[in-house]
């Protein structure tokens, strides 16, 4: 998603390129630079890549000690130069990450007091009430203070100014927004992995701080004796993430996943989740989007199995605009691995506004979402780059895990030696996962003959239906390929009406209770001739006559831990598939890693 990083300092455009390369990783589709140079601003901007930007700067290039930077993730208006940020009018240039949401109003108060438009942007009226209001002689910081007050939305804004000094002014309201005092110069981003190693110190404004960098230093506007500057460690700052040997960042991301669940493995963190008490609590609600909701999706299953809790999973985009029913009994865990989700975030803000208890289970560290929560707990998945979520989607899982066998624990639910053997179960996590990944040309022939397909259905019985959902979310996400889940037992209520020799089934079948149950689904698919992929138990053999490109053998694992297992092969699938209709796997089409609007 939008992306916006600014520099004071020697060279500014350094700094700023060196931001946007960082940002690359949130989806993009345009970008541009403006510069303070020769007391005039200049502009370069590109829709495109970053290299396109890159190449215009060598054939014009600029300078200047005062520089601010974007990359769009087109909201308003199509990826065009035009569109492309940063916006300027008159002495004021502008890059925004958010949503005006009233902009249509203040575009046409402002075209009748005689502004042009060059953007079908909603970002393009913040520089043009600026202009206005400097126009009347208002001071810089009057003047965005004044602005500011027009805007309805949520916004991180880089502004420059050119006047007779070299300023760059930051706010923000809603979105994610980083400063930085480094000892070459002063910085601005919408998120700490965009800061180079000068900033190992960062500061988290708070909702419209007017924050003014100078080549002097940083600076709160109308500072006031309980508002200063805290500056907190950046975990992010020289930490260069590289894909390595892998073809990919998700490829990586993928195999990283043994040392991962290893390291979750031993007793750390365990104590964390003691600090929740979770008798006092009837009801969980697990809010989250996309990938996180499909995790949480799972944990319901556990806890109401295991510590015999009552859990209610919500989409966060629709949990504010229905009336959930919210006491001073529930606990609502808000599950994000980028914790800057804007729709996760809303709804955090909701539940507390309404006396819940809060819990956020993030990524990073720092974000917005960790700093809102009243607990916060991290999945330690380290920087999850390729937009398809594939570690940090099993970290979620892994951390739930040890959550629900702590409530299993306090509740007193379950016996002890159950609970111990819920416990040896997760210990064979990194095994087991290594098995398949060592196995993962097999998928590998799989793909290849589901990549020739338009579309194809995934179905799973219960705690394998959201690893079902995940895996038709991971497919259409980079291969483009049309995919839908379904619990196995509803494709007779409507889906199994299209099946035919073109809609391939792609059925999660692991040994479990409902084995059977789904094997009588897998008669239903195969008298309808539809294509069958099975990753399933090996004893599925005996009933269905596969060849080697059509079934994956699982190896055997304990039920409580499958569903961590069986999401492996469903993101090789994706993976696969993708690379072989030669999509880019780590920025899809149209995806943003970071969802930061609404
Ligand atoms: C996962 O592959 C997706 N890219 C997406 O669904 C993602 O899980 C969703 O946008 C939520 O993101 P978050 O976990 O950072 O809040």
């Amino acid at each position: 998603m939008c992306g916006i990083i600014g520099a004071v300092a020697d060279s500014a455009i350094k700094p700023v390129l060196e931001g946007l390369s960082r940002l690359e990783y949130r989806g993009y589709d345009s970008s541009g630079i403006s510069i303070l140079a020769d007391n005039e601003i200049k502009t370069r901007k590109v829709q495109g890549k970053l290299n396109q930007l890159k190449r215009l700067l060598l054939e014009q290039p600029l300078e200047g000690k005062c520089c601010i930077g974007h990359t769009r993730w087109a909201t308003h208006g199509k990826a065009t130069v035009s569109n492309a940020h940063p916006h300027q009018c008159g002495r004021v240039a502008v890059v925004h990450n958010g949503i005006i949401e009233n902009y249509l109003h203040l575009k046409e108060k402002l075209l009748q007091w005689g502004h042009h438009f060059n953007s079908s942007t909603d970002s393009e009226v913040i520089p043009h009430l600026i202009n206005h209001y400097l126009s009347q002689h208002l001071s810089e910081e009057d003047a965005i203070a004044k602005a500011i007050l027009q805007l309805k939305g949520s916004y991180a804004l880089g502004v420059l100014i050119d006047g007779d000094s070299n300023n760059l002014y930051a706010i923000k309201q809603g979105s994610p927004l980083v400063i930085s005092q480094g000892v070459n110069g002063a910085y601005l981003a919408s998120d700490a992995m965009a800061l180079g190693p000068d900033s190992s110190k960062i500061y988290y404004p708070k909702d419209n701080e007017l924050i003014k960098l100078t080549s002097h230093g940083i600076k709160l506007c109308n500072p006031s004796a309980n508002r200063k500057i805290h500056y907190v460690n950046n975990s992010y700052c020289s930490k260069i993430v590289s894909k390595g040997e892998h073809s990919s960042f998700m490829e990586k991301e993928i195999f990283e996943q043994v040392d991962l669940l290893n390291s979750l493995s031993v007793d750390r963190h365990a104590s964390d989740y003691s600090t929740i008490n979770f008798n006092d609590f009837n009801k969980i609600t697990i809010i989250a989007c996309g990938s996180s909701y499909y995790a949480a999706s799972v944990a319901k299953f556990w806890f109401e199995k295991y510590a015999n809790i009552l859990v209610e999973v919500d989409i966060a985009s629709e949990y504010r605009y229905r009336s959930p029913v919210m006491t001073h009994k529930e606990l609502a865990i808000f599950v994000s691995q980028s914790g800057e989700t804007a729709d996760t975030l809303a709804a955090l803000k909701y539940a507390k506004a309404n006396k819940v208890q809060t819990l956020a289970l993030v990524n990073v560290a720092n974000s917005s979402i960790a700093r809102e929560a009243h607990f916060t707990f991290e999945i330690y998945a380290g920087p999850e780059i390729g937009v398809a979520s594939t570690k940090a989607f099993t970290c979620q899982l892994a951390i739930f895990y040890k959550m629900c066998l702590e409530a299993a624990q306090q509740r007193a639910f379950i016996k002890f030696d159950e609970l111990k053997q819920l416990q040896q179960n997760f210990l064979q996590l990194p095994y087991l996962i290594e098995k398949i990944l060592q196995r993962c040309t097999e998928i590998k022939l799989l793909a290849i003959k589901l990549s020739r397909y338009s579309n194809i259905l995934f179905i799973g019985r219960g705690i394998q239906t959201p690893i079902a959902h995940e895996g038709a979310l991971k497919l259409k996400e980079i291969s483009y390929i049309h995919a839908e889940a379904y619990a196995a037992g509803e494709l007779k209520h409507g889906p199994i009406a299209l099946l035919d020799e073109q809609m391939p089934v792609v059925v999660i079948a692991p040994k479990d209770s409902l084995t059977d149950k789904l094997l009588s689904n897998i008669q239903e698919v195969q008298a309808r001739n539809a294509p069958l992929f099975i990753i399933g138990d090996a004893s599925i053999r005996d009933y269905i006559n596969l060849k080697e490109d059509e079934f994956f053998e699982l190896p055997p694992a304990p039920e409580s831990i499958q569903p961590i297992i069986t999401v492996i092969p469903m993101q090789l699938l994706a993976l696969y598939c993708a690379q072989t209709l030669g999509k880019n796997v780590d920025q899809p089409r149209n995806l943003a890693k970071s969802v930061t609007v609404e």
